[in-house]
């Protein structure tokens, strides 16, 4: 089921998620409706915030990415073929690496894209959709989406790394998408 994405402006998308326990009502439904709704909108990556649930569970598929690139950009992102994973209860440990732009995006907050500075690579600590525990490093891309997405849990947005200049040049926009005065091809959910 394609689940209503939230629109920038909501409440949720500002609140650190809580963990959950194995026996959270319907989550095999639960992910499966996110990686439906996140494939239909095109997204890489999509957190429960994002579809109104204050869970710290996000889902990610980096290889999309890497199937688009042309021949000539793939030697600039040499950490492919990417992944596609659940995280859930995750906690990043380290951030390390050489800080690097990519223009980002967020199904929350359309039309937005804008250029994002990350460290290249973290170590993350989380439970698969089995809820056995994992500690593993990510590089560039794949780092890249799990920050976003893993940022959405901690109630953080891509746009708090602008500088207040830029972040004010965008704030009639994102007043526009919190009031749904934005023509978007998925469906979104406007909620105080
Ligand atoms: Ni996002």
């Amino acid at each position: 089921m394609i689940l209503p994405i939230v629109a920038y402006g909501a409440h949720i998308l500002r609140k650190e998620a809580k963990n959950i326990t194995p026996d959270y009502d319907n989550l095999n439904a639960l992910i499966e409706d996110m990686w439906e709704t996140m494939y239909s909108s095109n997204g890489v990556g999509l957190a429960a915030p994002q579809i109104n649930k204050n869970i710290r569970l996000f889902v990610m598929d980096s290889a999309q990415i890497f199937d688009n690139l042309e021949e000539d950009e793939l030697g600039k992102y040499p950490d492919g073929p990417g992944i596609k994973k659940v995280f859930i209860n995750a906690i990043i440990k380290e951030y390390t690496g050489e800080e690097w732009l990519y223009n980002e995006g967020c199904l929350s907050i359309p039309k937005i894209r804008e250029d994002i500075v990350r460290p290249q690579t973290i170590v993350i600590e989380y439970l698969d959709e089995n809820f056995l525990p994992h500690t593993e490093t990510f590089n560039g891309i794949t780092a890249r989406i799990i920050q976003h997405e893993y940022d959405h849990i901690q109630g953080k947005l891509f746009i708090d790394y602008l500088k207040p200049l830029k972040r004010k040049l965008l704030q009639s926009k994102l007043t526009d998408i919190s009031k749904g005065k934005m023509k978007v091809d998925y469906k979104m959910m406007f909620i105080k």
